[in-house]
Formats: structure tokens, sequence, C-alpha cells
């Protein structure tokens, strides 16, 4: 299975456009289109079973996503975001193109539960601070730091399932 296969579900109004093989803007989703590994099928596979009515759970330091739950209805959108409080991590559509997750952990004072996402950056209301998603000057969980990016994680998607490895 392709990751492609992933995006076709979570972009059904482009799927017309696949169709006609002029232009595959949604395919190219998550994170560049490639292969996963027989291991990593394999692996969302076993924990297919898990998905609790929340749509996610946590093994060690990665995070099982599943986003035909209803709560993840909102990435559907450009700039639709999750918090996933208790796993510690925001899920963002930056676009058609690409689900991003980063650690929801205020780079200034660490709240975890105060984000919103305002003009392509997430602002912690507790103080008002805001990081970009770029991964520009990238800085770390209750640091201090009043700019900078906040901590991205590696995502990886199958079907309407998506591996987040945290760091
Ligand atoms: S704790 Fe987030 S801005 Fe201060």
């Amino acid at each position: 299975m392709k990751r492609r296969d992933f995006v076709q579900h979570l972009c059904p109004s482009l799927a017309v456009i696949q169709v006609l093989a002029t232009a595959n803007a949604c395919v190219q989703a998550v994170e560049p289109v490639a292969e996963l590994s027989a291991s990593e099928i394999q692996e969302f596979e076993r924990v297919s079973k898990k998905y609790n009515d929340e749509g996610y759970f946590q093994e060690g330091n990665q995070v099982f996503v599943n986003l035909s739950n209803p709560a993840f209805s909102k990435l559907g959108n450009n700039s639709g975001y999750v918090n996933m409080l208790d796993a510690g991590v925001l899920l963002l559509r930056t676009d058609e193109k690409t689900l991003k997750a980063f650690s929801n952990c205020c780079p200034h004072q660490g709240i975890r539960g105060a984000w919103d996402f305002v003009n392509g950056r997430f602002r912690c209301d507790n103080h008002g601070n805001s990081y970009n998603v770029n991964e520009v000057n990238t800085v770390s969980c209750s640091s201090n730091s009043i700019s900078g990016g906040l901590q991205r994680f590696n995502v990886v998607a199958y079907q309407q399932y998506v591996k987040i490895t945290k760091v």
C-alpha cells in the first residue's frame, strides 16, 4: 500500500483530478510519496483495533491516529488543527497536501492547552507568544523562549491512519 492511498481517502473531492491524471496535488500529501515498508504496514495493521473513542492512542513515543474519527474532522480544512492534549501533539493541515505534527508544549513556560492557529503560526494564549511551523529557529518545550518554531515530529500515513513519532 502506498502513502498516496491515504491521501485519496482524505481528499475525495480531488479524486477526479487523479482519475483524469492531469494533476495529483492531493496525492503528495503528508510527506514525500514513498512506498511503505512491509514492517510499517504490518505495524499499522497490528494496531488497527486499538483505537478508542478519541481516535488515537500512544505506544511509547509513538502516537497512532485514526483520521476517520470525527474528532479529527477539522483536519479536512487547510489550517485546521487538533490538539491531542494527552499525547502532547498538535496535528495541523498546512495545505491540501500536508499534515504536520508538532509538540504541544509551549516553548515559553510549557502550557499545552492554550493554542490557536493564527496567520500561519501557533499562538499560545497563556502569554500571547506565537511560534512558526516551518522549523525555523526551533525552540524546546518550556525553554523560556518567546519566539522561534515549534518542535516538529515525524509523520507516516497509511490509509486513514497516521503514525507520529515523538523525538
Ligand atoms: S506559556 Fe505559552 S506563551 Fe507563556
